[in-house]
């Protein structure tokens, strides 16, 4: 089926939604914006648009193929594609695997440590606020999701990272962490939704423990094109085709 842009529907900070002519289906476009500390620090990493849309609907096809629901549709171009329309969870869910990040700032442990098992955490999904940490109950107050909604999230977020460690560990990649967002269908059906990515994920290489994602950008370590590039490599063969 051809799906074709109409009018924009919202801009965010690294992605652009359009409608379509199906209620159901929206087109998101990845631009190469990169923002940090809740959009203070800015820049563009020349092609992250086009590798974050590949490799998040490469990574949301084996997802669904192993039975995570998503919001994947239809790879349209290199920046551009089909989800199933939802309205999003106000929750970001992070997983953690090794401390990094604000896990180490907050608990004063240094980055690296390999956990036995891996951890969960919400945010509110506020930019005015900053997105501040939130336990289950306070989502559930603030009814950004209803107890079951919350139970069937953790599960699909330990699935995915379950699924995603393997896929990565396969190319050499540690998954040190990552951000997951949900969405609901019209018919209250929970999917996967925004993108897997190196803006949403942790990568370090197994054996050098170089960092292939956006800290690269948000720590002015430089290469982070060069590091997008090499993920993107590391998972489908290379970076433009
Ligand atoms: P954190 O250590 O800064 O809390 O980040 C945890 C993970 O979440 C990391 O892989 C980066 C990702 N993340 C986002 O995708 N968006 C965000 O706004 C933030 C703060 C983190």
């Amino acid at each position: 089926m051809a799906y074709e842009k109409l009018e924009q529907l919202y801009e965010g900070k690294a992605k652009k939604v359009f409608a379509t002519a199906d209620p159901e289906i929206v087109i998101v476009s990845y631009k190469d914006d990169a923002t940090a500390f809740n959009g203070l620090k800015k820049g563009t990493i020349v092609g992250k648009g086009v590798i974050n849309n590949r490799m998040s609907n490469h990574m949301m096809r084996k997802l669904e193929a192993a039975g995570v629901p998503t919001h994947y549709v239809e790879e349209l171009s290199d920046r551009e594609t089909a989800v199933k329309k939802v309205s999003i969870v106000p929750l970001e869910v992070i997983i953690r695997n090794i401390s990094a990040g604000s896990f180490a700032k907050r608990f004063g442990v240094e980055e690296g440590i390999v956990f036995d098992e891996p951890t969960i955490e919400f945010s509110y999904k506020n930019d005015d606020l900053g997105d501040p940490l939130m336990n289950a109950y306070h989502a559930v107050a603030l009814k950004a999701a209803t107890w079951e909604e919350i139970e069937l999230i953790k599960k699909y977020a330990f699935q995915v990272n379950d699924l995603l460690r393997g896929f990565l560990k396969s190319v050499g990649i540690d998954l040190v962490d990552f951000k997951l967002e949900f969405g609901k269908l019209a018919d209250g059906t929970i999917v996967l939704a925004d993108e897997i990515s190196p803006d949403t994920c942790r990568l370090w290489d197994e054996t050098t423990h170089e960092k292939l994602d956006k800290d690269r950008f948000r720590r002015d370590l430089g290469g982070a094109e060069e590091a997008y590039q090499e993920v993107m490599r590391r998972l489908m063969g290379d970076a433009e085709g």
